[in-house]
């Protein structure tokens, strides 16, 4: 067995243009679904699995996610004065966990934003978490990519099939079904073509690497749309060891666009005992509506 997973590194230094002009000053990781940060979810999704230390690469107009996980003395102090006890306990749940943060000083590519933990990372393996996936919490994704990497000794990369429409927004794979949910990778490419794709799996935003991935990013040139790529890097990682895919077929949403925020927070409101009611009575009414043509 390899060393156990106790880090994640979550690159948040993207400029998010798919959501300007939201983002011009506020990180898109702080976008909230229903009252939380996207990156809160990411989080809370790697507590979960004993992950200890996070490692959040940041850029320009970042800084609120530092405040954000910063212990915040004046608000609790006055929730403590007004008996607020729920929000007391839900803003200070996270202050005792250690997080790091490194400047990306240009967003250059994935690959370069997670080249920057190296000094971090040193020689541990370590998960990898893009925010702007969201992951259905009641799901095991993280924790069955950590079993596996525990079984392997080896990468493990999050896959799901996706629509031929989609295909060319994403990292995808070639792989040998080893079991059930579970191949062996043959090769990467970044964003193909539909036409070129060699399957349907899509590289989604949950990865645990090895630290010898450092090297080959140091070697790696710019690739698909002029940025440092990590699915290069991983095809180049991939002369020297294997990698594995896991096939997640639980609900993931593309919080990074539009569409897939809105359905996130819709899905996660219905999950939310404080709204889930009366949002519901809403939401009949709209599909009523919509049904009628009168929207
Ligand atoms: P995206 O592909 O979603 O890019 O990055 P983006 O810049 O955030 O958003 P768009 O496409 O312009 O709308 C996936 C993840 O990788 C991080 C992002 O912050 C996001 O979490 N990333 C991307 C970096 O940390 N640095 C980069 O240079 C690029």
């Amino acid at each position: 067995m390899g060393k156990e997973i106790k880090k994640a590194i979550l690159p948040a230094g993207g400029l998010g243009t798919r959501f300007l002009p939201a983002t011009k000053a506020s990180p898109k990781e702080m976008l909230p679904i229903v009252d939380k940060p996207m990156i809160q979810y990411a989080v809370e999704e790697a507590r979960a699995c004993g992950i200890e230390e996070f490692i959040i690469i940041t850029g320009k107009y970042k800084r609120a996610i530092e405040d954000h996980f910063d212990s915040a003395f004046e608000l609790e102090e006055s929730l403590k004065k007004t008996g607020k006890k729920r929000l007391l306990e839900e803003i200070s749940r996270l202050n005792h966990i250690n997080f790091a943060y490194i400047r990306q000083k240009a967003a250059i590519g994935l690959g370069h934003a997670i080249h920057c933990a190296k000094p971090f990372v040193k020689d541990e393996p370590f998960a990898v978490l893009l925010s702007d996936d969201i992951i259905d919490p009641d799901t095991l994704l993280l924790h069955e990519m950590i079993n596996l990497y525990n079984e392997f000794n080896s990468p493990i990369l999050a896959l799901q099939q996706v629509p031929v429409s989609d295909i060319n927004r994403y990292g995808v794979i070639e792989g040998k079904k080893e079991r059930e949910s579970v191949y062996r990778i043959k090769s990467l490419v970044e964003k193909p073509k539909a036409a070129d794709a060699p399957s349907d799996m899509a590289i989604i935003g949950r990865y645990i690497l090895t630290p010898d991935i450092f090297e080959i990013l140091e070697g790696i040139g710019p690739g698909k749309n002029a940025e440092i790529q990590l699915t290069d890097a991983l095809q180049g990682l991939l002369k020297k060891r294997p990698i594995y895919g896991y096939l997640f077929k639980g609900k993931r949403y593309d919080a990074g666009d539009k569409v897939g925020y809105l359905k996130a927070t819709i899905d996660l409101s219905l999950k939310n005992p404080q709204v889930s009611e009366q949002l519901k009575i809403y939401l009949i009414e709209l599909a009523e509506k919509i049904k009628n043509n009168e929207l």
